[in-house]
């Protein structure tokens, strides 16, 4: 058979709608500078889907670095991965500046989090290991499971009962194996919003000898006191033994980095082959980030902002009925009931006519009765366009409920 054949067949679970209107739900392009107002098919709107959390994206002092930094060093620089000719002493600045800030002993910079997700777990754990993760994690961390040699033990999404069976099951295995146990979870789940379980996970190390490693992409720069991230927030810090983050949310940029004591991080310096078989982060990157990482901790204002419009946000949409599910954090899901034509009509008219853009999001990530819109406020949002995010979200509401976008194929519904 010829394996084109098959894939013109089978197009995969996003695939399978390609046949909706070209570059609109699927590759929309938002163009001009990234900021709460952006252009979509042609006008204004007013965008909610960005992870631009701080607002650092378009910060006129973060441009100035940026574009200073690639006029200084250009993209290129330094050729080749990290260990072999890819190294520079602003990789290692900015690498002690990250483990300062998150208060761990060492920290490697990664060059894209997906990849180093993947390979911290890759590097971590052999066949003797099993690995315990919660069931709603990010694609990277099941892809990291997927490569895993020995067992994986998944519990419901933050259920700490069923997490603690996953343990005794796990300790069995390792008890023949002479194996250790890896548990896996984020510090702020993308989708729900909801926090990890950290306290309450940590917890169970009385218990049960095992090492906690936590996806906090969504939580540096938004969670505790300082920005520190989840584990900050939860007063757990110490305990997390490999923490992680992406520069992809609050920073604004490309890159990742992963922190805990300084013989673990020197491992995986030398054992993780998405670092060691690709290339460094360019120059720009890095010192674009040591910038944004001075603004993180030095503008609190920034964070401020951004709870200040959360939080308007998030109790507006309860006032006015909506159900926002049980975020704890800036990620804010709009959930209602309908099907997936309802859920498109519902965010096309929400583009079209009322100048909103936000994600939606689809089976099988929610139930197939389930439609969900995305909402990601930031700092540079401002407190009227929550009022008129909320207005537009009552008045798009009110027409699922009466069955207006109950028709078979999608059209743009008007006002
Ligand atoms: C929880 C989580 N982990 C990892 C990543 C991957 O990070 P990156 O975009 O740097 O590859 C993302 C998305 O960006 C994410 O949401």
């Amino acid at each position: 058979m010829d394996i084109f054949d098959k894939l013109r067949v089978e197009e995969g679970a996003l695939g399978q709608h390609s046949h909706l209107p070209k570059d609109y739900f699927m590759f929309p392009k938002l163009e001009g500078e990234i900021a709460p107002r952006m252009r979509f098919n042609g006008k204004e709107v007013l965008t909610w889907s960005l992870n631009n959390y701080l607002g650092l994206a378009n910060h006129p002092e973060i441009r100035k670095v940026d574009a200073q930094a690639a006029a200084d060093w250009g993209l290129a620089y330094p050729m080749g991965a990290r260990m072999m000719s890819g190294n520079s002493v602003h990789h290692i600045e900015l690498e002690e500046r990250l483990a300062e800030f998150i208060d761990k002993e060492a920290v490697m910079l990664l060059n894209y989090g997906y990849q180093g997700v993947l390979s911290i777990i890759d590097a971590v754990v052999d066949r003797k290991d099993v690995i315990v993760y919660d069931a709603e994690s990010h694609a990277c961390i099941i892809d990291g499971v997927r490569l895993h040699m020995g067992k994986r033990f998944v519990f419901p999404h933050n259920n700490i009962e069923n997490l603690e069976k996953q343990l005794q099951r796990a300790e069995k295995i390792t008890e023949e194996t002479q194996g250790g146990i890896l548990v896996i979870t984020e510090g702020v789940f993308g989708m729900s919003g909801n926090m990890g379980k950290l306290r309450e996970i940590v917890a169970l190390k009385e218990k049960y000898q095992f090492r906690l490693l936590v996806d906090d992409a969504h939580g540096f720069g938004t969670m505790g006191e300082t920005g520190a991230g989840t584990g900050e927030k939860l007063g757990v810090q110490d305990d997390i033994d490999i923490y992680f983050s992406t520069f992809a949310k609050s920073m604004a940029s490309i890159g990742a980095f992963v922190g805990g004591v300084k013989p673990i991080v020197d491992y995986l310096r030398y054992t993780m082959r998405s670092q060691i078989f690709a290339k460094t982060l360019p120059m720009p990157l890095v010192i674009g980030a040591i910038k944004r990482l001075e603004l993180l901790k030095t503008r609190p204002e920034l964070k401020n902002n951004l709870w200040k419009i959360v939080n308007a946000l998030q109790s507006g949409l309860k006032e006015h009925g909506f159900d926002i599910g049980t975020t704890q954090s800036p990620v804010t899901p709009v959930l209602f009931h309908g099907g997936i034509g309802e859920g498109a009509n519902m965010a096309m008219d929400l583009r079209e006519n009322y100048n909103i853009f936000c994600s939606m999001v689809i089976y099988p990530v929610v139930p197939k009765d389930v439609i969900m819109l995305r909402l990601i406020p930031t700092a540079v949002h401002t407190l009227e366009d929550v009022s008129e995010t909320i207005k537009a979200f009552a008045a798009v509401k009110h027409k699922l409920d009466t069955g207006v976008y109950k028709r078979e194929e999608i059209i743009a519904v008007t006002k």
